[in-house]
């Protein structure tokens, strides 16, 4: 019996790198995401390549009900969640405060911190019924540097830290872990989404380096669910060779 991750954001970048690299070492997926035509996508080629079980469910993360119909629906052979990988996210809008548009807060707050506490409330006591589990929640150097026009942004990978820590704290007696990964730049479509389409902002945030890249990500989750079971890697801060943090990052 192989085990199972289920990945939140598997259309794209991270969350469809981390889906390819977990089919490789023999999990069974499933895999999410609202745009059905690329799980559809990712299916068949984790299939052809692994031949795993997948399993797509297509669904908006904000939406409650939507939420616990998926969960809810699940096969009783695909409740066994060993891995949970709360990975869907974005920034919407680059913008001072003053400006910024409400409509670009409420996507992020009920994206980022909302959408990852209603999976995770449903998951839970699916793992705690086996007292077993792990979970990896996809933070950001935004949840420790807070940079300009970026503050609800970062407010909300602040609260996905806060979250973290707290699930590790309450989930503690029931020997499921509890981890996460703060990434600094990483080439994704998370610009495109973040600037909108404006494909001039887009290209300065990765000009004169080499940021990271999805697969550098799937990486880390591999490392971090493949160590025994009596060690967790609490937090895991990865940055590309030339960016410090959130202020300083060396161009060509
Ligand atoms: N790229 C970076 O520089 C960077 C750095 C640090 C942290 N992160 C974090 O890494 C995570 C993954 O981002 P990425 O870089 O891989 O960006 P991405 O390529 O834009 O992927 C984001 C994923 O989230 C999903 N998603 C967004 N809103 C959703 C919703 N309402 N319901 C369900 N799924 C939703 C998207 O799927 P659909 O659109 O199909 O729903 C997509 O699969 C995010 O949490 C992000 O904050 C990224």
């Amino acid at each position: 019996m192989n085990k199972i991750a289920l990945i939140t954001g598997t259309t794209s970048g991270i969350g469809e790198a981390t889906a390819k690299n977990l089919a490789k070492i023999g999990y069974d997926l499933i895999i999410t995401g609202r745009r059905k035509d690329r799980l559809d996508i990712l299916k068949t080629s984790i299939i052809k390549e692994c031949n795993n079980n997948v399993l797509q469910l297509c669904f908006d993360i904000r939406n409650t009900t939507d939420v616990l119909y998926a969960i809810n629906s699940l096969p009783e052979s695909w409740q066994n969640i060993d891995v949970l990988i709360n990975n869907a996210g974005l920034a919407a809008g680059f913008d001072p405060v003053d400006k910024a548009l409400w409509e670009d807060w409420e996507t992020m707050i009920d994206t980022n911190v909302k959408g990852l506490l209603y999976l995770s409330r449903q998951i839970i006591p699916l793992m705690k019924k086996r007292q077993k589990g792990h979970i990896i929640n996809i933070s950001s150097i935004a949840g420790i540097n807070t940079y300009a026009n970026g503050s609800v942004y970062c407010a909300s990978k602040h609260a996905v830290n806060a979250i973290t820590e707290g699930m590790r704290i309450d989930l503690l007696p029931y020997n499921i872990k509890v981890s996460s990964i703060s990434p600094g730049a990483v080439e994704t479509e998370f610009s495109n989404v973040r600037f909108k389409g404006d494909d001039e902002a887009i290209k300065k945030i990765y000009k004169g380096f080499t940021p990271l890249n999805a697969n550098d990500i799937a990486d880390t989750i591999k490392f971090i669910i493949t160590r025994p079971d009596h060690v967790n890697i609490n937090d895991i801060l990865i940055m590309p060779t030339r960016q410090a943090n959130s202020y300083y990052t060396f161009r060509d």
